[in-house]
């Protein structure tokens, strides 16, 4: 368990959860991507994440966490090496809550919980990478600490969004 409080907790997933990883999956991309991502893409990646997508991820990644506030999982995360850095050597891959449960603070513990995660492992630095339209996902790393360190393009089509690499040291 890596954060145990009465009414929230973070803890690996299980098998258990893929169903809610699933719900939480499509709620929190549907949420945060609509009017970014094209929708053709977007409900592509939400078809290809499905429960057994999700128990595979769970069989597999053992930093895939969940949040659960009153023994119903809300908000997920994954970290571990960064892909492609080598100065910052910690990556959050995703960081999702489901959108009734944003901007309560809970955000805040899976980030601390990865961060967690990270220091175990003796990683050092910290890289998340956010769609730089994704306001709310920016402005969260930005209050956290986070400076932007980098940006690439990612194509979605004909479609090309700017990626923003956040870094801590
Ligand atoms: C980005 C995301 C994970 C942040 O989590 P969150 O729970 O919304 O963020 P938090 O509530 O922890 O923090 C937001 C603010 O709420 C404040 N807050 C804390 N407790 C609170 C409470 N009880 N009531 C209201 N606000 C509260 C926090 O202080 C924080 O303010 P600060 O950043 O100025 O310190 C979440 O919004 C999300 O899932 N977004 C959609 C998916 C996404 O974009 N993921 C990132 C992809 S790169």
């Amino acid at each position: 368990m890596i954060v145990s409080s009465p009414l929230v907790k973070i803890r690996s997933a299980t098998l258990k959860d893929s169903g809610a990883l699933t719900t939480v999956f499509r709620d929190g991309w549907r949420n945060a991507y609509t009017g970014i991502i094209p929708s053709m893409y977007l409900e592509k990646m939400i078809r290809e994440r499905d429960e057994a997508w999700w128990r595979g991820a769970i069989t597999k990644d053992r930093n895939l966490i969940v949040l659960d506030a009153a023994d119903v999982v809300v908000g997920y995360a994954t970290c571990g090496r960064s892909r492609g850095s080598r100065s910052y050597q910690g990556e959050i891959y995703e960081i999702y809550l489901a959108p009734v449960y944003q901007g309560i603070g809970l955000g805040e513990h899976l980030f601390e919980a990865c961060r967690t995660l990270l220091d175990e492992r003796h990683f050092d630095g910290l890289i998340v990478w956010a769609l730089a339209d994704n306001v709310t996902a920016a402005d969260f790393y930005w209050r956290r600490g986070g400076r932007p360190i980098g940006e690439v393009k990612e194509p979605f089509g004909r479609t090309k969004l700017s990626k923003i690499a956040f870094g801590w040291r």
